[in-house]
């Protein structure tokens, strides 16, 4: 019995029209039977009702959920029964009209238009962003690299990432501070990362700062555009690398700032300027590792940087995104260290050190300018995952941050020497290598220039993917050269990649034509 019952009830409660856009107007001139009946027509004009949701709630329904009489309601219904609008059927209840009244099906019938082929307008901002890719090349990231491709610079060997560290700790903290981590949290960024970073910052990366000067962001990037856009108008100018990080020129373009290339020597980036170039009010630099060259900045170019940026009241954002990787030669300290005077933004990631898929990274910020960085990240997405930050917190202050990074360096060291040997020996005939003394690439001078667009084709078509230095160039005009990633790989793939490449390059040299006439 109880079964057969709530069967037919279950039914009529899903084919109910349910109304609830109506709002009667107790003020109006127009008397509330006229309200009703003119909205329940127009949302019957809407013409959304199939034979399976054509059901009229009961007047009685009707009136307590909009808080009037059964007559007002009676008199609404009873003008769209005779309009034609509705149907009742006996013991079952009011529908709509199977046939409904030629203005009803003709009243808000969308016109057919000619398609017009206009191409989408696109706003002049995004249309600046210097990116050449379209469509799912986006969705290969930054690095352009899908999966199984080798020897790709920046990567990170994420699979010595300690995942099991990481759950447990992340298990603690949410047992420990629970409905805490889910709320909308700080915009500066955890206390508890913050403190635990200024620490790890002022010990390891000669960094002068304490934890209120630090701004937690989603990564490098997030870093580059909060404070452009907190320092910079649109339209002024900042220096960066010439060649550079490509992201920090489309996330300059996107800031609308004015993109001035400056040159690289062996010194680090060039100031010399002349009399007519614009003023830089931010410089952009890599100081402990260039990217893409490698060239770690001298301390004369680091003093005469500063004293620059002093003179001109410019900012300088210090990139410091792999500095942790140092293999030869004692770790050199942050400019931020040796800034007097409020003049360097310094900038770290995790993406890295740990893996690039946290989307975690960190601001130092001179003290007067931490407020606009904050109110800028408030109006953009507010702040990072307070469980990841809270997880990250935890895994510097029980030591496993350091740990990782002295386990990495060791791995990298290896993985860096196995390949330049082998490189050495399998393509020293084509390239010379330029070996940094920090970070994850090494860029490989083309001995013979002509060969470029060769090896060029024939590394995307075996899956061994190195950049091409140019892609990073803006004007500079360097030889042809390769920048490759060894760091994600292990010494037997690192050389199998060699192998493949070297014995593609060999057959290419024995039959020239092939792979041109294929390009
Ligand atoms: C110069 C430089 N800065 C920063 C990053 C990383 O940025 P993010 O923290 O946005 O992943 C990279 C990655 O390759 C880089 O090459």
């Amino acid at each position: 019995m109880p079964k057969r019952k709530s069967r037919p009830q279950k039914r009529r409660r899903r084919s109910v029209i349910a109304f609830e856009m109506i709002r009667l107007d107790r003020t109006a001139m127009e008397p509330l039977h006229e309200q009703l009946y003119r909205q329940i027509r127009d949302e019957l004009k809407s013409g959304k009702f199939s034979e399976g949701s054509s059901r009229l709630p009961s007047s009685r329904v009707l009136a307590t959920d909009r808080g009037v009489s059964r007559s007002t309601v009676r008199l609404a219904l009873s003008k769209l029964h005779a309009e034609g609008y509705l149907r009742s059927k006996p013991g079952s209840g009011t529908f709509v009209a199977n046939l409904l009244p030629e203005s009803f099906l003709t009243a808000d019938q969308p016109k057919t238009y000619q398609p017009i082929h206009r191409p989408a307008r696109i706003s002049d901002r995004a249309r600046a962003i210097p990116d050449k890719r379209a469509g799912n090349q986006f969705d290969l990231g930054a690095t352009g690299a899908g999966p199984g491709v080798s020897l790709v610079a920046s990567i990170p060997a994420v699979d010595e990432f300690p995942i099991a560290v990481w759950e447990r700790l992340r298990a603690q903290v949410l047992a420990k501070k629970g409905v805490n981590l889910l709320r909308y949290s700080s915009n500066r960024g955890d206390v508890d990362l913050r403190k635990a970073l200024a620490a790890y910052l002022c010990d390891f990366r000669g960094a002068r700062c304490g934890p209120d000067q630090i701004v937690i962001v989603a990564g490098m990037q997030q870093a580059m555009l909060i404070s452009a856009m907190a320092v910079l108008n649109r339209g002024e100018t900042a220096w960066i690398e010439d060649p550079c990080y490509q992201q920090t020129r489309r996330v300059l373009s996107l800031a609308g700032v004015k993109v001035v290339p400056k040159a690289i020597d062996t010194h680090g980036i060039v100031i010399a300027r002349s009399p007519k170039e614009p003023l830089p009010r931010m410089i952009y630099v890599t100081p402990s590792h260039q990217f893409p060259l490698g060239v770690t900045m001298s301390f004369q170019r680091r003093t005469d940087l500063l004293d620059f940026a002093r003179a001109h009241d410019a900012y300088i954002f210090e990139d410091d995104y792999d500095a942790e990787f140092r293999f030869v030669g004692p770790p050199l300290p942050s400019l931020q260290g040796i800034d007097n005077a409020n003049r360097v933004i310094y900038a770290g990631t995790v993406s890295k050190i740990l893996c690039p898929s946290l989307r975690l990274g960190y601001i130092v910020a001179p003290g007067q300018l931490v407020d606009s960085f904050v109110k800028i990240r408030s109006a953009m997405d507010q702040h990072s995952s307070p469980i990841e930050q809270a997880t990250l917190a935890r895994f510097i202050t029980e030591g496993f941050f350091l740990s990782h990074i002295k386990r990495m360096r060791k791995i990298y060291a290896e993985r860096r020497d196995f390949f330049i040997k082998q490189f050495n020996e399998l393509l020293g005939d084509r390239f010379t290598l330029q070996v940094p003394e920090a970070g994850l690439n090494i860029v490989a001078w083309l001995k013979r220039e002509e060969d470029f667009e060769m090896i060029k084709h024939i590394t995307s078509e075996i899956g061994v993917r190195p950049s091409g230095l140019s892609f990073f160039c803006i004007q500079a005009k360097l030889k042809p050269a390769f920048v490759f990633g060894f760091a994600a790989w292990t010494p037997t793939q690192i050389r199998e990649s060699l192998v493949k490449l070297a014995s593609a390059l060999r057959n290419q040299g024995k039959h020239p034509s092939q792979g041109r006439q294929s390009r």
